[in-house]
């Protein structure tokens, strides 16, 4: 069995890797990536070497290339993680959600076509779903909740998915999306809510926490993220959609000052909020638990400990990121908030 991992040197595809390479044998994996500023090859470091990975760098978006690839590879499963992937980003500079996360998913589903590969998975997002109020706790997102986008970012995923069940109705594409909550663990990107406050609380910076912070999401740690998809890509029904959740809702606010006293220091300071601001998301995660038998593992204390363990001991995997570009992107994001 050959799979494809697009986006894999980010960071739920870097855990999925790890995953896979553990779980699976005799399985080998190639992971696509155009190594954006998102994209790390330290990430992959535990894998380079193994004989059954190899990593090729990709834009998922150069069709000749995706051909080229799929015909000398010849995968058996793609699963799709490249996109562009932060919201905050998708409000600055639209069009590169639209190229790579529409586009790009498009160029891989025809070079799945053209090869017959067996399963093309598309890893999606419970933002398709829009939010729900804040005062109405037994609301949930399933999959029949309507798309009802509020960024660039989930507009550009949610317009994907319906090219997946386009491809899927129209040329018979074995598919299956899956759309999850909110990942934690090791190799997440600073820029995001976690890794962003544990970084700054680490660096003596202020935690700007976006408007009053009441905004809810539903935390689930990556493990249990790619443990879903791995069971989704073998015993998940083409043409199905499965979301994933980790029934754990905090608001951001518990969220930092959880980070607060693990680390013992920090100071909050609440900044101007984000523009359209979805306010909470929370996942029914039914589907899969009854149909394909998946449970998360690792609770929201525990993952949190082990995430920033991670952190501590891997300073180098972040000072790298923190000290090149992302200097001007924090400072454009966060200066005079
Ligand atoms: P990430 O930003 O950490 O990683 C994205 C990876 O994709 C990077 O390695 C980047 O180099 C690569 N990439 C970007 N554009 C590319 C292109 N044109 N061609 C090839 N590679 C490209 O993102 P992530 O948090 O790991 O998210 C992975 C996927 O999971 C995304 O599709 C995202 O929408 C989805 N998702 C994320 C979360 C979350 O909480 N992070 C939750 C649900 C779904
Ligand atoms: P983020 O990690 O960007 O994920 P998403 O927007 O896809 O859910 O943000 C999680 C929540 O944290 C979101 O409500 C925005 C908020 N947030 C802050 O309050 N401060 C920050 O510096 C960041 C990055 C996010």
């Amino acid at each position: 069995m050959k799979i494809f991992v697009t986006g894999g040197a980010g960071f739920i595809g870097g855990n999925f890797v790890y995953y896979m390479l553990k779980t699976h044998p005799d399985y080998d994996i190639v992971c696509l990536d155009a190594l954006t500023y998102a994209g790390n090859l330290h990430t992959l470091s535990g894998a380079l070497e193994n004989p059954r990975f190899k990593f090729v760098k990709i834009d998922i978006t150069d069709r000749d290339g995706i051909f080229g690839l799929f015909d000398t590879e010849r995968p058996d499963i793609v699963v799709n993680f490249a996109a562009e992937s932060h919201v905050d980003r998708s409000i600055l500079s639209p069009e590169v959600f639209l190229k790579t996360n529409i586009l790009g998913t498009q160029v891989l589903m025809d070079a799945c076509r053209e090869y017959g590969v067996k399963r093309f998975h598309q890893v999606s997002t419970d933002e398709v779903y829009g939010d729900l109020p804040l005062d109405r706790p037994d609301l949930l997102f399933t999959e029949a909740t309507p798309i009802h986008t509020s960024s660039p970012y989930s507009a550009s995923k949610a317009s994907a998915d319906l090219l997946v069940s386009a491809y899927c109705r129209t040329y018979g594409l074995p598919a299956t999306i899956s759309r999850c909550s909110n990942n934690y663990g090791p190799y997440h990107f600073p820029e995001k809510l976690i890794p962003l406050m544990i970084i700054n609380i680490l660096n003596g910076k202020p935690l700007p926490v976006y408007g009053d912070g009441k905004n809810v999401r539903d935390w689930l740690y990556v493990e249990d993220h790619c443990s879903a998809i791995d069971l989704i890509i073998h015993d998940g029904k083409v043409g199905e959609i499965y979301n994933i959740g980790g029934n754990n809702e905090r608001s951001n606010l518990q969220i930092v000052e959880l980070l607060i006293s693990t680390l013992g220091k920090g100071e909050i300071k609440f900044v101007r909020d984000r523009a359209g601001h979805d306010l909470r998301y929370a996942i029914d995660s039914t589907k899969i638990k009854t149909q394909l038998g998946w449970t998360p593992r690792t609770d929201f204390e525990n993952g949190i400990k082990k995430t920033v363990d991670w952190y501590l001991n891997n300073r180098s995997w972040w000072e790298n990121i923190v000290s090149g570009e992302y200097i001007n992107y924090y400072r454009r994001m966060y200066e005079d908030r």
